[in-house]
C-alpha cells in the first residue's frame, strides 16, 4: 500500500523488523534498497547523500513501486549518518566548581 509506512505494511504481515523511534531519526530501520523505489520526505535520520547511495528508513517510507531491500547493521549506517560528528576523539573537558548553599548557611 502506497499511503502506508512500510514498516507498517511488515507489521501488519507479522514481519519482524529492526525500529526504535519509529519517526524517522535513529537509523534503527535503516534498509539498503536493492530494487524498486520508495518516498521518504520525513527521513530526518539520514543525509540526502546516504538517501542517494541507496538507504532509506522504513518507519517513515512509502513504497511507490515493488521494493526489494535489505536490512542492515544499525551501527554501520549511524556510523555513516554521525560518524564525522564523532570521529574527533574524546571530547575535552574543562573542569567546573558549582557551591550551592543549603538552608540559612
Ligand atoms: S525507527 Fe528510528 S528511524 Fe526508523
Amino acid at each position: 500500500m502506497q499511503d502506508q509506512y512500510i514498516l507498517h505494511s511488515a507489521e501488519a504481515q507479522n514481519i519482524t523488523l529492526p525500529f526504535a523511534c519509529r519517526h524517522g531519526c535513529c537509523t534503527s530501520c535503516a534498509v539498503r534498497v536493492k530494487s524498486g523505489e520508495l518516498r521518504q520526505p520525513q527521513a530526518l535520520g539520514i543525509s540526502a547523500e546516504l538517501k542517494a547511495q541507496g538507504y532509506a528508513l522504513l518507519c517513515v517510507g512509502f513504497p511507490t513501486s515493488d521494493l526489494e531491500v535489505e536490512t542492515q547493521d544499525e551501527d554501520e549506517v549511524y556510523w555513516l549518518q554521525f560518524g564525522r560528528y564523532f570521529a574527533r576523539g574524546p571530547i575535552e573537558r574543562d573542569v567546573y566548581s558549582l557551591e550551592l548553599p543549603i538552608g540559612d548557611e
